[in-house]
């Protein structure tokens, strides 16, 4: 089967030729229908943090199981399912107190190690998976609890964006910080996530959200998600200024969906007192974040927040039902369609701020 190979960092993807073994005990083999391009795969290209070499990325895919190994019952070939980068164990402190996201046992849901590698090139040597999924191919071999199954209305191509960019931007808003009815947002970052972020603040009734990016394209999809005002950070050199005059004063809850200690900082400054700031962006290892200490006297906090603090096999069905419904924009959030062999170029538009999402077909 084909799929995009990071051979080294920096690096661009090289599609190839791999070979994908049949479905251990637990494991689920999909034939992948649609898959999303999230930033994180770019920070990883672009060499900002480190993965073990080979891998095939990807982590936002939707798909069609083609065959289960031993002891799977959750899911049957036919099954419709959207992989999800939090594979849970179900048995770790973090799983067993509400937390599945946070699992941290990741080697119950992987192969032992010394067990014959899940993806080979043709001479036998082993493929890694980004996030243990490796998307950007046409066929995944995952463990079961990092997938859920979905209805067969919800069409496939979009279904992906929820694995990851929807599930996380919703999430930090809706999950992470909790944003209450009739309270002052503000997204800082409008990309798949920073969308995502916008449409959860939406749904849970806040008053105003304030969307703010460099690129009036992604301003003006921002206001079909649901922002009420825009601030272009092209345009000044004062973006908390701006936010503080558009919502008298501050924000009750601001979220960071870039991945800059500058914008992180911006986020924290924006804050009425008692505000939440949260951090969604993955800042650069080797970056530090600094605050005012004197800000805590006005009860600000500060956050992060990973995959939305997802329980994904119920929150993943709910986000369908409202897709379905038409609360939830996922249509508007897809800006093109590729094919495998053009994820380079997709991930330029990404670089270049021309896109809110693009989507790789497999047909
Ligand atoms: N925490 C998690 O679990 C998690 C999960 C997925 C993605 N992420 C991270 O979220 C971030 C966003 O991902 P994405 O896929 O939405 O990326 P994206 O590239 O689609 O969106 C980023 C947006 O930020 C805008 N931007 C860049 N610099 C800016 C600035 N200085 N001021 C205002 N706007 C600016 C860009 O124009 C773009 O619209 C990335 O860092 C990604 O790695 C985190
Ligand atoms: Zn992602
Ligand atoms: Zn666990």
């Amino acid at each position: 089967m084909r799929a995009a190979v990071l051979t080294e960092q920096p690096g661009e993807l090289a599609i190839e030729e791999l070979s994908i073994d049949r479905p251990g005990p637990g494991e689920v083999l999909i034939q992948t229908v649609g898959a999303g391009l999230c930033h994180s795969d770019l920070h990883f290209m672009e060499g900002l943090f480190r993965t073990a070499l080979p891998v095939v990325m990807g982590h936002e895919s939707a798909g069609i199981v083609q065959a289960v190994g031993d002891g799977v019952d959750y899911v049957e070939p036919g099954d419709h399912v959207v992989a999800c980068l939090s594979i849970f164990c179900g048995s770790c402190p973090q799983c067993l107190s509400g937390h599945p996201s946070r699992c941290a046992n990741p080697q119950a849901t992987s192969r032992a190690k010394g067990s014959p590698p899940r993806l080979t090139r043709a001479d036998g040597s082993p493929v890694d998976q980004f996030a243990r999924l490796g998307g950007f191919a046409e066929e995944m071999l995952i463990h079961e609890n990092g997938l859920v199954k979905v209805t067969e209305d919800m069409p496939l191509d979009r279904a992906c964006l929820i694995g990851c960019g929807v599930t996380t931007g919703f999430g930090a808003a809706v999950r992470t910080a909790n944003v209450q009815v009739g309270t002052t947002v503000c997204v800082i970052g409008a990309g798949g996530i920073g969308l995502s972020a916008i449409q959860g603040a939406r749904i849970a009734g806040a008053n105003r959200i304030v969307a703010v990016d460099l690129s009036t394209a992604k301003l003006e999809t921002a206001q079909r998600m649901g922002a009420t005002h825009v601030v272009d950070a092209s345009a000044t050199d004062d973006v908390v200024g701006a936010v503080r005059d558009l919502t008298g004063g501050g924000v009750d809850y601001a979220f960071e969906a870039i991945g800059r200690s500058t914008t992180v900082r911006q986020a924290f400054d924006m804050l009425v007192p008692g505000g939440v700031a949260t951090v969604i962006g993955m800042v650069p290892s080797k970056d530090e974040v600094t605050l005012r200490g004197i800000d805590f006297l006005s009860e600000k906090k500060l956050q992060g927040s990973a995959m939305g603090s997802n329980q994904f096999r119920t929150d993943i069905p709910r986000m369908i039902d409202m897709y379905l419904d038409g609360r939830l924009l996922l249509d508007e959030m897809v800006s093109a369609r590729i094919e495998l062999d053009a994820v380079n170029q997709g991930y330029e538009m990404m670089r270049n701020g021309e896109v809110a999402r693009t989507v790789i077909t497999f047909e």
